[in-house]
């Protein structure tokens, strides 16, 4: 997702008005949580002055901070940063702080520093954090005081430091990659003024891409709506570049003893799959043919997006699977979280904690013991082919006869149709427009991978 676009996302700025209509006690502080990762510059300008950024302000005010707070996360916000704090405690849930000496922070030892002095009054710096995830944990680690406590509303960082992963693979390597499509290094002067720039290496590409492609089709039909300068055709392009998705995980199907095969998902990112904010969701779509034709379907979708079993029927929700053996069954890797009352809820600052969270761990899961608490698996009981790294799920199909061709892809949902219904219940003007969007634009899930064998 563009940065840019991070403080005018329609399914942020819906569950950010139901937050607020939901504890209007809270407004000033919960206006100052939603703002501070989203709409960091603007929530930045205000901060030093004692003030806040509202929501009224960030949608639709004329003031500085307004428009600097619709700008997104910016290029001038990161690279202010400062050092400081970054990798302590004190630094998450968006407690970065921005140094007022208007210093750029780059990855570069020597800076050409005179034109951006000249021309900005900024001075470009040195800081050796660019390239470090602590940089990213300050936004990436999002920790919620709800009624009952903290809730670890996303733990991105803390999955990464206890994956395999922290010893040698920042969040940048992934995300902000050195390498072209093409996987060579590049190399290139950074700025195309003034001319004679010395080229440099490494050059990080600024993709930050997810698998939130959804949100950026949303966008972009209802481009005068979310305004903020980016063009349709920018969005439309971003939510295209996918192909990074296919590095997020490998499928493996394997004949086993019995009317049985497994399927195996090994998990390639940096941190559990899916991670990041916990609408996103995940399932296996498997399907077995004999002689042509379809003897057995589990992780069908209806045209809306919602999992059915293969009448049609819509599915209530799924536990943890290690075994399926009928289309009513499916596996989904998902964090859902419930209220006090046990109901699931969309809403962090109303939850209690999870019911389940069986997303794939990402390789080399150790967690420390303050982590272990925080991002331990929910509700995965008995399932000893649930560990760091990967999932393998067996399936039993009465009838499996050799010959019979298996067909397995692992689904990608932004978010659940029923979450939608869900923000429809509290109608504030954010949350219809969301719900409008949302319902006129199906969303397909995305195939991350697929796999295809013959038994
Ligand atoms: C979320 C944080 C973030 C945002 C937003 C961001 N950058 Fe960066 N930028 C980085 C990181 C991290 C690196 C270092 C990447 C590396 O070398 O591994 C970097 C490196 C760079 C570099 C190369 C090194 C240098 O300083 O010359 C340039 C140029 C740059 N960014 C410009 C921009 C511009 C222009 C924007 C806005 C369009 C932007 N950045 C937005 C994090 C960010
Ligand atoms: C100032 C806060 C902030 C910092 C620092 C930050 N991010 Fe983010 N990031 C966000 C927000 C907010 C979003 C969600 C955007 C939205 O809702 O549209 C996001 C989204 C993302 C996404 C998801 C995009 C998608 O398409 O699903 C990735 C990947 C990402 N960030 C990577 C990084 C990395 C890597 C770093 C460190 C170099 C970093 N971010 C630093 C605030 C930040
Ligand atoms: C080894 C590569 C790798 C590393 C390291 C890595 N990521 Fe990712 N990340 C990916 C891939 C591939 C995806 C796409 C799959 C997805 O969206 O779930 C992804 C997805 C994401 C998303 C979007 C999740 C969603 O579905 O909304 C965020 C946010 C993110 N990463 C942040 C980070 C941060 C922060 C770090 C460091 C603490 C990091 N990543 C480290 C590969 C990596
Ligand atoms: C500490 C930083 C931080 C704070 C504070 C924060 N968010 Fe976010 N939020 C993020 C990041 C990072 C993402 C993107 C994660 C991903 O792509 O999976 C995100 C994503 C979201 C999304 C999903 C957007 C999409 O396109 O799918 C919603 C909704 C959201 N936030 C709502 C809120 C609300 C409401 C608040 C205030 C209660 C809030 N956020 C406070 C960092 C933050």
């Amino acid at each position: 997702m563009p940065r840019r676009a991070a403080a005018r996302d329609p399914f942020y700025l819906a569950v950010f008005a139901e937050e607020l209509v939901r504890a209007p006690a809270k407004r000033a502080a919960i206006e100052r949580l939603c703002t501070r990762c989203h709409a960091p510059a603007g929530s930045e300008e205000l901060a030093i002055e004692g003030q806040h950024l509202g929501f009224d302000d960030l949608t639709a005010g004329s003031s500085p901070a307004a428009i600097l707070g619709r700008g997104g996360v910016t290029c001038s916000l990161c690279h202010q940063i400062d050092p400081a704090n970054l990798g302590d405690e004190r630094s998450f849930s968006g407690n970065f702080t921005v140094g007022y000496q208007r210093t750029i922070y780059r990855p570069y030892r020597d800076p050409t520093s005179d034109p951006m002095q000249l021309i900005v009054n900024f001075r470009p710096t040195f800081g050796a954090h660019m390239t470090s995830a602590e940089l990213c944990a300050t936004c990436h680690t999002v920790i919620v005081p709800g009624p009952y406590g903290d809730v670890v509303e996303q733990g991105t960082y803390l999955e990464w430091r206890a994956s395999a992963f922290a010893a040698d693979r920042t969040c940048q390597s992934c995300h902000v990659p050195t390498v072209d499509e093409a996987g060579r290094g590049i190399t290139t002067p950074v700025a195309g003024f003034p001319a004679g720039l010395r080229p440099r290496s490494p050059v990080g590409r600024h993709t930050f891409v997810g698998a939130n492609a959804y949100m950026l089709e949303l966008m972009a039909d209802a481009i005068d709506w979310v305004g903020a300068g980016i063009p349709a055709a920018e969005l439309h392009s971003a939510a295209r570049s996918l192909s990074h998705l296919a590095g997020a995980a490998t499928l493996a199907v394997e004949r086993i003893a019995g009317d049985a095969f497994t399927v195996r998902v090994d998990n390639l990112t940096g941190h559990k799959l899916p991670t990041g904010y916990p609408s996103r969701r995940m399932w296996l779509h498997v399907e077995v043919d004999v002689a042509g034709s379809t003897i057995f379907e589990s992780g069908r979708v209806d045209d809306v997006g919602r999992l059915v079993d293969s009448a049609g029927q819509v599915l209530p929700l799924q536990p943890h699977r290690d075994e399926i053996s009928a289309a009513d069954e499916v596996q989904v890797w998902e964090a859902r979280l419930v209220d006090g009352a046990g109901e699931p809820t969309h809403r962090a600052m109303d939850a209690r904690r999870y019911g389940k969270d069986d997303r794939i761990l990402p390789a080399g899961f150790a967690p420390s013991a303050i982590d272990r608490a925080r991002i331990e698996p929910i509700a995965v009981i008995a399932d000893s082919s649930f560990v760091g790294g990967s999932d393998t799920v067996t399936f039993r199909v009465p009838g499996l006869a050799t010959g019979a061709i298996v067909r397995a892809a692992l689904m990608y949902q932004t978010l659940a149709p029923e979450t939608v219904d869900a923000i429809a219940a509290t109608p504030t003007p954010a949350g219809v427009r969301f719900v409008e969007l949302a319902r006129a634009k199906k969303q397909a899930p995305i195939a991350i991978v697929r796999a295809t064998a013959t038994l």
